[in-house]
């Protein structure tokens, strides 16, 4: 599907079934299954690398994992995280980083984050690099957010978010990501811009949904080094696999119930 059959879709109201994706076959099935967006997320560094966190993802690993999806995924639009260290400190080298996510297969790079990064995003889409922005909780600075914290509960907080927003709808970006917001603020930002709004842990009222693959098929315990009897998912995860026989199933269902607004239910927002 291309950028603008989305955009059509979600300004028509159809809500955009996103998820991630890391390989060839999971991405075949995907598209089979009808999933709208495949992300290659740095989360990759968590569910495929057993890390704590996704800050020593490179540039080798995403455009390795990149070329995979697209490779099983021919007819499905792409997006790709540009991993830390690879946007921050000049737009030369963001926009180097990111032409080599496209060649790779990639549709649009996402990176994290507002205030000095809409600039960067005006940067690479000016020279026409598709973009999606992420906005709220941003994986990349869980130091500096102390920890996996739902963002945007105080006002001023909340404001911020809806600015960067703004900020990042005017520079062109293709979509946003929405992560840990209340859904009463990812509600209000989605009402407030004309840039479609792409939720995980974020509420219904999101353009679409995004979730990492591996939660939904409940496979995901944590890192590699903990015990997995200490990890407990998210509050916005459901386990589409428990109701269903299959993998394809699963994914079938997770996009229906995204299409049909049964998911996110109230018990997985904020
Ligand atoms: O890396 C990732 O998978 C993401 C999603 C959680 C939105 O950025």
């Amino acid at each position: 599907m291309k950028l603008a059959q989305l955009k059509k879709m979600a300004a028509d109201g159809e809500k955009i079934a996103m998820l991630t994706c890391y390989d060839a076959s999971f991405a075949k099935l995907m598209e089979l299954a009808g999933v709208d967006i495949l992300l290659v997320g740095d989360s990759l560094g968590m569910v495929l690398q057993g890390a704590e966190n996704t800050l020593n993802v490179s540039m080798h690993h995403m455009t390795y994992h990149t070329k995979s999806v697209a490779t099983g995924a021919p007819n499905t639009f792409i997006i790709a995280d540009m991993s830390l260290g690879s946007y921050e400190h000049d737009n030369e080298a963001a926009y180097k980083n990111a032409e080599w996510l496209i060649r790779s297969g990639a549709h649009m790079v996402k990176f994290e984050g507002g205030g000095s990064k809409v600039k960067t995003a005006r940067y690479l889409v000016e020279r026409g690099i598709p973009v999606c922005a992420h906005l709220g909780f941003t994986p990349q600075s869980v130091n500096q957010l102390g920890g996996y914290k739902i963002q945007g509960k105080t006002d001023e907080s909340a404001q911020q978010i809806l600015h960067d927003a703004i900020a990042m709808s005017e520079a062109g970006v293709g979509f946003i990501v929405l992560e840990m917001v209340p859904a009463a603020l990812a509600k209000k930002i989605t009402d407030a811009i004309k840039t479609p709004t792409i939720g995980i842990g974020a509420g219904v009222d999101c353009s679409g949904q995004v979730l990492v693959t591996q939660d939904l098929l409940g496979i995901y315990t944590g890192p590699a080094h903990k015990n997995p009897t200490e990890f407990k998912s998210p509050r916005f995860v459901r386990n589409f696999l428990k109701d269903t026989n299959s993998v394809q199933a699963a994914v079938e269902s997770y996009v229906k119930a995204v299409k049909d607004k049964s998911f996110p239910a109230l018990e997985h927002s904020y």
